[in-house]
């Protein structure tokens, strides 16, 4: 049997180049990953020039390995998805161009799609997965959010981060305090040795109504902690153990309440910093106190990968949508401004127009 009805995903929004293969009937046929994390360490941050170039070095041979190693041929394809924003400019211009030529070249459908209702449903492609509508936690590099997932391409905001991204906040933590980027993993291993009663760091916005969130305080304490006690050889994993406990304290109380509040039976969590072991074991605590399930990507899909992109693709295909011949790059795109998207996606257009805005 060939390997028909793929969707062949393929994700360049920032700083890894990854391509994956969903097949309707045999689920995830192959995946993989370039990192760039190596060329933009020495910078403590993504560099975009940079970014975007390196992903024009890999993203050819990323499609070609993945549709070897998965045994599909262009044949077997039956739409492209990309990438088509939030995220760096030239970065995704890489990826909706490859994309929707590649596309175009085969005759058949290209859709972009939005990296964070990619993360939103990387967690639909394990085992046990629940159906719409559930609570998505999206804690990324760039977003913190807390979405009433309705349907695919229907989302309702219940609350955001009013400033620093929890993940941005972890990043620049860790630069403060000296540590490698990217800074989450980095200070989640630090804190593992870290004394939990040495430091307490505020807990911001617990003490207001909304679901919305407040992590750059945070990020100051530290550093204002780190300079404190001088030349303490065990500041550092103490301070990480702090703001760790605290990010997550606020995180699994704002999504406790966010489950009282809707009555939603579901949690589902996404993006990088979804891949922190303490939020996990807290989450996990929490619903089964609420009596309520959670479900994680797994830790490799929690980060950017091709896998949610192909499995988002695939799900549009499905729902029926046909994206203009367009290459459509939004480097701002609010996950609200899908809705109803899915209702009116059947528009068939040829102006072969470059959309980035
Ligand atoms: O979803 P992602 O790969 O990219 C964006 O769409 O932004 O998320 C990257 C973010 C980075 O800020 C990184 O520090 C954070 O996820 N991250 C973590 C962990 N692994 C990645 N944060 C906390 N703990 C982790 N284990
Ligand atoms: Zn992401």
């Amino acid at each position: 049997m060939r390997n028909s009805h793929c969707v062949i995903g393929i994700e360049t929004s920032c700083d890894e180049t990854a391509v994956a293969i969903y097949h309707g009937e045999r689920g995830l046929l192959g995946h993989a990953l370039h990192s760039q994390v190596a060329l933009h360490a020495i910078y403590g941050g993504v560099v975009p020039e940079i970014a975007s170039r390196d992903h024009i070095r890999h993203v050819l041979p990323l499609v070609r390995q993945v549709m070897r190693e998965s045994d599909v041929v262009t044949k077997d394809l039956s739409c492209v998805a990309y990438t088509a924003g939030p995220g760096l400019l030239g970065a995704l211009l890489v990826g909706a161009a490859f994309g929707r030529s590649f596309a175009f070249g085969l005759g058949i459908p290209a859709i972009g799609v939005h990296h964070m209702e990619g993360h939103l449903v990387a967690a639909l492609l394990e085992p046990n997965a629940p159906s719409f509508p559930f609570l998505a936690l999206l804690v990324s590099g760039g977003h913190t959010l807390l979405v009433h997932a309705k349907a695919m391409g229907q989302y309702q905001i219940l609350g955001e981060s009013l400033d620093d991204a929890v993940g941005e906040a972890f990043d620049k933590t860790a630069k403060l305090l000296g540590l490698q980027y990217p800074g989450g993993p980095e200070i989640s291993k630090l804190a593992e040795k870290g004394n939990p009663d040495r430091f307490h760091f505020p807990r911001p916005m617990l003490d207001r109504p909304t679901l919305d969130f407040s992590f750059s305080g945070l990020k100051t304490h530290a550093i204002t902690t780190f300079r404190s006690v001088g030349n303490d050889p065990a500041a550092r994993a103490d301070i990480a153990r702090a703001f760790q406990d605290a990010v997550v304290d606020v995180l699994s109380s704002k999504c406790k309440r966010a489950l009282r509040e809707t009555g939603l039976k579901h949690l589902v969590v996404a993006g990088g910093v979804g891949a922190n072991q303490a939020l996990r074991a807290r989450l996990h605590e929490l619903t089964l106190q609420e009596g309520s399930t959670v479900h994680f990507p797994r830790p490799t899909f929690c980060v950017d990968n091709g896998a949610m992109i192909a499995y988002a693709g695939w799900l549009r295909f499905c729902a029926g949508e046909r994206a203009p011949l367009v290459i459509q790059a939004t480097p701002r795109w609010p996950i609200e401004l899908l809705n109803g998207s899915l209702v009116d996606a059947k528009v068939e257009a040829s102006d072969g127009t470059i959309n980035a805005h």
